[in-house]
């Protein structure tokens, strides 16, 4: 039967729509994958589908490869005495096995935090926040540490990365066991790193209207996850709000310079990111502005958090989407962008109980259709006046 001239017109405005039930699809094909950690054959099939689903919507697809060195946790670990920690190499972390006494620092492990306290030959411990971990490294290197412990600020485990190779080996233990430490300062102690440098094969993807030439908005997020989690939220979630987004806008005139990249590396320190600003100068030099979505599944605050530049927000207040605006801040692939000076704006519902934990199983799809909507909203203003 020939569909009436309704069912034509109701199909084609329903194309336009998000549709909450196609990103669930998409999301339980990438939490179904498993992990997805940069360079594994997870990481790949992951990739092929997004450039697939780009293509089914109408989309010319390429895959842009880098690579960089990190480091592989082979199992770490801290003991004194009879009590044995569970530790977790920081990625970037050179490996080795330490019997040294424990320095203590009080504090986060900033170069102040050591006034008074000799860590030479020693393993600091440090706690987590305010600073990089490669900050600390290189503070406790500076004094003359072997290795720094950092003690996660909240009661779990948490895999951190130096974001590059760092200086001296490092590890993290839970805030739960990592506290006793700080009572411990002088105590001897064994610290097992089990780490090896590998050379990891990433690659992002890019999405564009084929007529495009260059892009005018980057929408993005990054779709590899840490080694044993599955990423649902962190980031299947902004991955597939990213692809929903890209079909909802298919074809739509003032959207055609909307460019969608999906990033790789993310986890082990933002690789993919920075390899697109570092391989596209002239196309990031054009761009109005970069929108990253990053864990955006899961309601952990009251409000979606967007946050970057001032000017971009104003005018996204105005479109009268509620968010709360959360300023600039790091942590995900929109900080190469913002570094290159393009305008940027992050989109998150908060950090949820499973980050980063096995447990990253379930995205909300409606939360994830509110988000676009936001995101939609931002372009709008953006790009059509
Ligand atoms: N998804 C997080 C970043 C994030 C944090 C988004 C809070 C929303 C709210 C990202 O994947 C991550 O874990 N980033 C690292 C740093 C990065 C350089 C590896 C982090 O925040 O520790
Ligand atoms: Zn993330």
């Amino acid at each position: 039967m020939k569909p009436s001239l309704w069912t034509v017109l109701l199909l084609s405005f329903s194309a336009l729509a998000f549709a909450p039930e196609r990103a669930k699809a998409d999301l339980d094909y990438l939490v179904g994958i498993g992990p997805r950690v940069a360079g594994s054959p997870a990481a790949a099939q992951a990739a092929e589908y997004l450039a697939a689903q780009a293509r089914a919507a109408g989309y010319a697809a390429e895959f842009q490869p880098f690579s960089y060195t990190r480091s592989r946790d082979t199992g770490s670990s801290l003991s004194l005495g009879p009590t044995r920690l569970e530790a977790l190499a920081l990625s970037g972390s050179p490996g080795g096995t330490f019997e040294a006494p424990l320095q203590a620092v009080p504090g986060i492990g900033a170069a102040s935090d050591y006034a008074g306290l000799d860590a030479r030959g020693k393993i600091v411990v440090v706690r987590r926040g305010v600073i990089p971990f490669l900050e600390k490294a290189r503070q406790a290197a500076a004094q003359g540490a072997v290795a720094v412990v950092v003690v996660n600020n909240e009661p779990g485990a948490v895999r951190g990365t130096y974001g590059g190779v760092g200086p001296i080996p490092g590890v993290t233990v839970s805030g739960s066991e990592g506290e006793a430490l700080f009572a411990r300062s002088g105590e001897r102690a064994r610290l097992v790193v089990g780490a090896v440098l590998e050379q990891a094969q990433a690659r992002n993807v890019i999405a564009r209207w084929p007529d495009s030439r260059a892009p005018s908005v980057v929408v993005g997020g990054h779709y590899d996850s840490v080694q044993g989690a599955p990423g649902a939220n962190d980031n299947a979630s902004g991955t597939v709000t990213v692809l929903e987004l890209a079909r909802s806008l298919a074809g739509e005139g003032w959207a055609k310079d909307v460019w969608y990249v999906w990033f790789d590396g993310e986890e082990d320190g933002l690789w993919g990111s920075r390899n697109f600003v570092q391989a596209f100068p002239e196309r990031v030099r054009g761009l109005k502005a970069m929108f990253n979505l990053d864990m955006v599944g899961v309601r952990a605050s009251p409000a979606l958090g967007v946050g970057g530049d001032p000017a971009l927000l104003r005018l996204l207040q105005q479109s009268g989407a509620q968010f709360n605006d959360i300023g600039g801040s790091g942590g995900s692939d929109h900080t190469p962008f913002a570094q290159a000076g393009v305008p940027v704006l992050f989109f998150h519902w908060g950090i949820d109980p499973n980050y980063h934990q096995p447990t990253d199983t379930t995205a909300d799809p409606a939360l994830m259709a509110e988000t676009a909507a936001v995101v939609r909203a931002a372009l709008e203003r953006i790009l059509k006046q």
